[in-house]
């Protein structure tokens, strides 16, 4: 079974109520009666009920099990502004904001899931991964113990014999562009914990990255990796980590071997950390289009799953990515 169909079944276990902003975008509503067809959520539609049917009924959808809520005359707005309000006060936030605020179906939909109404919120077919990672980073925060929010692609390669037959993790590849070694370090425990979450990686094997294996280069860049792999050992010593080290060093037994003698990750790594967001975006792609892999993102180290699509994204990329976040909601 691909890595896929492990999560759309993983779903169907525990039903999660997921929230798509989007509501009236057509790639949205089809996804949407794709989600209740194939039972992998409870998906919410937010916009205007009139607007939202006639997109269905133009792209043929049948959204009539669907609930669709209007933020600008929900009963729920002025509850949520209210705490809105209480949350961003202190950041300037008046109380006229935050009624504006939640008219918005992005702040609207960011609530629900704060206030326990969702379990979790995909969007990003219209809006820019900022619009939504904003809101949800300033409101729904950070899981208790973490200080980052980032990403993590699940890499499914063509080649079984990397990683987890063939599923590799690399993160960070949309977040945050330049990661101190702290940073570094809580992303590399949190894509840990996607892997064992969303991949059922039960033993992560982590290699932080770098273009130096265990000290061959010397560099400030090289020297912040070290850095982040002592802090992650420090915060998680249970968990299989080890850098830095080169790519090949981590993925090919034998290079690990020899350039890296004597670690439990080298030449086994399943779970890829790189150095800032330049290298996790350019290697995620470069994974994708030279060397076939399928890739899914997902958002990690929110204190509750909201995700993020690209523009371009197919009806089927909205409804894995919903299965993606109520698999990461089961997991709270
Ligand atoms: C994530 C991102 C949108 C944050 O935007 P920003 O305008 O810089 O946000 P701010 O620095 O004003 O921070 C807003 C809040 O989020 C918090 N925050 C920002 N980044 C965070 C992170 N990675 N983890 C946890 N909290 C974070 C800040 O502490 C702040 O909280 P506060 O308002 O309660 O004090 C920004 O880092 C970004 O644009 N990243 C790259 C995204 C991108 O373009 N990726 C490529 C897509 S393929």
């Amino acid at each position: 079974m691909g890595i896929m169909a492990e999560v759309k079944a993983k779903a169907r276990l525990d039903i999660k109520r997921i929230v798509l902003p989007e509501g009236d975008e057509p790639r949205t509503v089809q996804a949407a009666a794709a989600i209740v067809r194939e039972k992998l959520a409870c998906p919410v539609l937010l916009g205007d009920p009139a607007r939202v049917k006639e997109t269905a009924a133009r792209v043929g959808a049948d959204i009539s099990a669907i609930e669709i809520i209007n933020p600008l005359d929900s009963q729920k707005a002025a509850e949520y502004a209210w705490t809105l309000y209480g949350l961003r006060k202190a950041k300037g936030v008046t109380e006229e904001q935050a009624t504006r605020l939640v008219e918005d179906p992005m702040y609207y939909g960011i609530m629900m899931v704060k206030m326990g109404e969702a379990d979790g919120l995909v969007s990003g077919a219209v809006h820019t991964t900022g619009d939504m990672l904003r809101p949800a980073l300033q409101i729904i925060k950070t899981k208790p113990g973490n200080k980052v929010v980032s990403s993590s692609f699940l890499m499914d390669c063509p080649n079984k014999s990397l990683g987890h037959n063939g599923l590799l993790v690399y993160s960070d590849c949309v977040v945050v562009p330049c990661p101190t070694a702290e940073e570094l370090a809580y992303i590399a425990i949190s894509a840990a914990e996607t892997a064992r979450t969303l991949c059922g990686i039960e033993e992560p094997k982590v290699a932080l990255l770098s273009f130096s294996t265990k000290g061959s280069a010397k560099h400030d860049l090289v020297t912040k990796v070290q850095e982040a792999t002592r802090i992650a050992h420090e915060l998680a010593p249970d968990l299989a980590l080890d850098g830095e080290m080169q790519f090949d060093a981590a993925l090919i037994p034998e290079i690990g071997a020899s350039k890296a003698k004597g670690s439990a990750v080298a030449g086994h790594a399943n779970v890829l950390i790189f150095p800032d967001l330049q290298a996790g975006n350019i290697g995620y792609k470069i994974t994708q289009r030279v060397g076939g892999a399928e890739a899914y993102a997902v958002l990690q180290g929110l204190a509750k799953p909201c995700n993020d699509l690209s523009r371009g994204c197919s009806v089927e990329d909205i409804v894995t990515t919903v299965a993606l976040t109520a698999v990461q909601a089961q997991s709270l």
